[in-house]
């Protein structure tokens, strides 16, 4: 690179600063989609997707995982800052995570010790949570490279679609799944994330988004202080391997009881032998919906530290509201490191261990049938 080219250069990114520092409602730049390459994994390219709408909210999606591995939106004073836990770069992803920002299946959530009966016939899946088999598996959908397309923008909205094709067997599941996910940030400061998925043969299907939220900005920030309100009268009770009773339990007179808003850290400590159960919250909410399967608010999420608000709307029947129970410290050696409860998890999907649970909403997918389910993220800010 020469002199004039390198000035070239330091003009561009003080120019990239400045616009940094400014305050989001400022800007009027047009939406974008940008591709670039986030490292390799299994010899192949691993591409990072990042999502700009108008407004300058922008979400990084990479092919390993589908995952979200940053989502940036503006505080109160019109800062952006990054509001999901994650990585710059891609090693600390291969070398182990728990699910950030990822897309996970082939069923996400718990089966109960790892098996089920279909038609008659048994399926053993691995056994990687205790005796139970945890979101699809020892390598489940959120350590696959899906195959990225960049869908045509609208006038409104840019849009990444990611394709999976899961193999007959793999992971123990009968039937080749061909599983979509489509992450559309919209200009009305909305992100939607539409899953789609056929089959070969029957087989149960959960997808499910895997973020972990701290709307501080600052992922060394407890999320204790954050606001929660979830749009459900019952909830599934669990036994010691957080696997459900098969019971709807009210939520009445309960620290689950989150039909008026809460701070999370209000009751996590209080005498209730779920919360027990749970080490906190890691249960999976009935969501009150006017029909099954119809779009519905699921939860409201805020931060008054940032004035951050996400309110997340679902086709799903249930939530699991998970309080990053298990973030220890770990994964060390990174550079950053994600303490207790510093993320929260908001997951929209089916009820944990539904093919075990014959009353659950069914999980189950038939070759000719189509798989469809949409979670927005609305992201906002408290009236002043
Ligand atoms: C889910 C589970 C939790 C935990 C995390 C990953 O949300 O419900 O129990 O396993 O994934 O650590």
């Amino acid at each position: 690179m020469d002199a004039t080219a390198g000035r070239g250069w330091v003009a561009i990114l003080g120019l990239a600063t400045l616009l940094a520092a400014l305050p989001v409602a400022t800007r009027a730049a047009d939406h974008s989609i940008i591709e670039t390459s986030f490292g390799r994994a299994e010899g192949r390219e691993v591409e990072l997707y990042t999502l700009t709408n108008r407004h300058g909210i922008e979400a990084r999606i990479m092919t390993y995982g589908a995952a979200i591995v940053s989502l940036r939106t503006p505080d109160r004073e019109g800062r952006l800052g990054n509001i999901v836990l994650g990585f710059d770069s891609l090693a600390p992803y291969l070398a182990g995570v728990p699910y950030f920002g990822a897309a996970v299946g082939r069923y996400a959530n718990r089966i109960a010790g790892g098996h089920f009966i279909l038609a008659g016939k048994s399926y053993e899946l691995a056994h990687n949570d205790g005796p139970n088999s945890l979101h699809g598996g020892a390598r489940g959908f959120d350590k696959r490279i899906w195959q990225a397309q960049v869908l045509p923008s609208s006038a409104t909205a840019v849009a990444l679609r990611l394709t999976y094709r899961s193999a007959a067997g793999e992971e123990g599941y009968p039937g080749e799944l061909t599983a979509h996910v489509t992450y559309r940030l919209q200009d009305d400061d909305r992100l939607a994330i539409e899953y789609q998925a056929t089959t070969s043969a029957p087989t149960p299907v959960n997808l499910a988004n895997h973020a972990y939220f701290n709307l501080s900005g600052d992922p060394h920030l407890s999320i204790l202080n954050h606001v929660l309100t979830i749009r459900a009268s019952r909830f599934t009770p669990v036994d010691a391997h957080l696997i459900p009773t098969g019971e709807l339990r009210s939520v009445d007179n309960t620290a689950f009881d989150f039909r008026a808003p809460h701070a999370i850290g209000s009751r996590i400590e209080s005498q209730d032998e779920q919360l027990r159960l749970g080490h906190g919250y890691d249960h999976n909410w009935v969501l009150d919906k006017p029909l099954p399967g119809a779009m519905a608010v699921a939860a409201v999420l805020s931060d008054a530290l940032s004035g951050r608000t996400l309110q997340i709307e679902t086709t799903q029947p249930g939530l699991q509201f998970y309080s990053g129970n298990f973030l220890d410290g770990k994964p060390a050696g990174h550079g950053t490191v994600f303490d207790f409860r510093t993320g929260l998890c908001l997951e929209t999907q089916h009820f944990p261990d539904s093919p075990n649970h014959p009353g659950f909403p069914s999980t189950l997918l038939r070759p000719g049938e189509t798989y469809s389910e949409r979670t927005v993220l609305a992201f906002g800010l408290q009236p002043r």
